[in-house]
């Protein structure tokens, strides 16, 4: 049987260091976490958010589903309209209540970091689960800085370059690892089924508004 190479299925993607890492998140990823965190108490309609690798707004859109207002930029100009901006440049930026976001994979530490000192609540990333493991990471990150929540999907979230698309497949786990100031305890929880109900037609249509 012939191998399925393709960068829907690849366990590491083969973007360079240097990369833009040009995957956007399927809406139905976003939606699972803000319903997690309107469950467990969190109110966010009246809270602001900030996105700022905004990409094509295939996260932007279902966040301004839940929270009161949403900023968003990228380093790249995707059209958008949105702010061109390096997250990482140390410029001073009006704090929000949440970053969220799917950052370059590579770069995902020092965006935890960035979101965590301009955030007043916490910040919340999607990331391959095999994020969780390594020494450097651990030494750097989690052992300083420890998510109060990790939300390990049991459905895979099929990630394909520059699109989404809702026939993909994926070998590739994904968990969202939640900030929150002064928690530093961290609890896992599974992210039970919810693509069916939390997917939309529209959410695949290419930049919709
Ligand atoms: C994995 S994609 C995720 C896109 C979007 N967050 C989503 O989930 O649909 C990573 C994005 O990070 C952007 N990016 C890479 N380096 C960045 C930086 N230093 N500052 C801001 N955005 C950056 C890329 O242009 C790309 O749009």
């Amino acid at each position: 049987m012939a191998q399925n190479t393709s960068s829907a299925v690849m366990q590491q993607r083969s973007e360079s260091m240097r990369s833009l890492d040009d995957f956007p998140t399927p809406p139905w990823a976003t939606r699972a976490l803000c319903e997690h965190l309107c469950d467990s108490g969190h109110r966010l309609d009246d809270l602001t958010c900030r996105e700022p690798a905004a990409n094509r707004g295939y996260m932007v859109r279902p966040l301004t589903e839940y929270f009161g207002r949403v900023h968003a930029s990228d380093i790249h100009d995707y059209g958008m309209g949105w702010p061109v901006e390096d997250f990482l440049f140390p410029y001073q930026i009006d704090p929000v209540d949440w970053t969220i976001t799917n950052p370059p994979f590579t770069l995902a530490d020092q965006f935890v970091s960035r979101a965590l000192d301009t955030s007043k609540i916490g910040c919340a990333v999607i990331l391959r689960s095999a994020f969780l493991e390594g020494c450097a990471r651990y030494d750097g990150l989690f052992s300083q800085r420890p998510p109060a929540l990790v939300l390990q999907f049991v459905e895979r979230v099929p990630m394909v370059k520059g699109m989404v698309d809702p026939s993909a497949s994926s070998a590739t786990a994904y968990s969202w690892l939640v900030w929150v100031h002064g928690v530093h305890d961290t609890r896992l929880r599974w992210i039970p089924p919810c693509r069916k109900r939390l997917e939309r037609p529209e959410d695949y249509q290419a930049e919709a508004a």
